[in-house]
């Protein structure tokens, strides 16, 4: 085989793809099924749409979002049908529908060169599907609709990609050219594994962005409206600034955040942030970590997320009763005023 956008096959994990050393050719010819089209799976189509790839979308019966991929002038077949036409069979499913999906509905009907693809390594990294063809993963880091307005807009997201021990050599230039025409190599395509991907983005997930600071939030909010703080004064405080320090976090990295904040704020972050994350903090960060790596997460997460006590939509329910969901209830319509979302 001649290799096309790696230098050495499989790459090894770190090896970093540019989007000027990747074409979409391998994709020439082929007809992309994305099976499911929620947040990320519509992003994934349109993307590749209007990259010039022939795609057809697999939705079950009576699907909302199957009608609107009817209603944005996509082909929309079942799950199974979409699947047979497709040669690339995109899993955009949820996390726990996955397994039951591709064990019903699409492997019966795969041939053995059909390429299965992934957005992330949960199904691969805890055995969520068998599949001894080629398998790849092209994960955007951003969120679907942001990797939408981003593509749309002439840009786009860096992504991460693998490939399974099994699968031929070059599938490697086919991720890349699916993420280049997916809009998530523009920063860069980086190397890794299933497992890596899905650990350190279930860790993440957990212990930063949809965890950890959520409940710092909450606590900073607590505690001040316990000292007779105002709510909204308080919303404004632990809520609303944080967009603007990790926008700045996000554009200059931690050196030039402290560069551009008040002296104030520098000092007393530097001194006070490590009290709030201490060793004990770290110690928990650990565990949770070891709770992932071992599975201990994903089967919880499997066998929970639907209880209607303990499950995902019970425990948002009552997070959405906090005085801090009400007080952002109140503030939010202030400050956006003409409501605005992206899907
Ligand atoms: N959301 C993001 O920004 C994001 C970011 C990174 C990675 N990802 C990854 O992208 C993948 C898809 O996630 P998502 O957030 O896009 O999911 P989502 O918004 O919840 O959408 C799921 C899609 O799957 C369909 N679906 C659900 N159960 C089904 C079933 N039993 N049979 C057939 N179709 C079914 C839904 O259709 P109905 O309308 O019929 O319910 C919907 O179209 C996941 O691997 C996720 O980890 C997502």
């Amino acid at each position: 085989m001649k290799p096309k956008f790696f230098v050495q096959y499989p790459p090894p994990a770190g090896t970093v793809v540019e989007a000027d050393q990747v074409d979409c050719k391998p994709l020439d010819q082929l007809t992309v099924a994305i099976i499911g089209y929620g947040t990320m799976g519509r992003a994934h189509a349109l993307n590749l749409h209007r990259s010039g790839v022939r795609v057809v979308v697999g939705s079950r019966e009576h699907s909302a979002t199957g009608d609107r991929a009817r209603s944005e002038g996509l082909p929309v077949l079942s799950v199974a049908d979409a699947a047979l036409a497709g040669d690339v069979v995109m899993l955009m499913l949820p996390d726990e529908a996955v397994a039951a999906v591709f064990a019903d509905d699409i492997k019966p009907v795969l041939k053995p060169e059909s390429i299965v693809g992934l957005a992330h390594g949960f199904a691969i990294a805890f055995d969520q599907i068998q599949w001894s063809g080629p398998c790849f993963m092209a994960a955007p880091k951003g969120q679907g609709d942001m990797l939408l307005d981003a593509f749309a807009a002439g840009g786009g997201v860096p992504g991460l990609l693998a490939v399974t021990d099994s699968s031929p050599p070059e599938i490697w230039d086919l991720a890349a050219s699916y993420a280049k025409a997916v809009g998530c190599l523009v920063g860069g395509g980086f190397v890794t594994t299933f497992r890596q991907e899905c650990i350190s983005d279930q860790f993440g997930e957990q212990v930063v962005l949809c965890g950890g600071v959520i409940e710092l939030v909450q606590a900073a909010f607590e505690i001040m409206v316990e000292g007779g703080y105002g709510e909204e004064n308080a919303y404004f405080e632990c809520v609303h600034e944080l967009k603007l320090i990790t926008d700045l976090l996000h554009r200059y990295g931690v050196e030039g955040m402290r560069q551009r904040i008040s002296g104030t704020a520098a000092y007393g972050g530097l001194t006070r942030g490590r009290r709030v994350i201490n060793e004990d903090v770290r110690q928990k960060m650990r565990e949770i970590l070891g709770e992932i790596e071992s599975g201990q997460f994903a089967k919880e997460f499997l066998s929970m997320h639907n209880d209607p006590s303990q499950g995902t939509k019970a425990l948002a329910e009552k997070e959405a009763a906090s005085p801090l969901a009400s007080a952002g209830r109140r503030v939010l319509p202030r400050l956006h005023p003409h409501g605005g979302s992206s899907s």
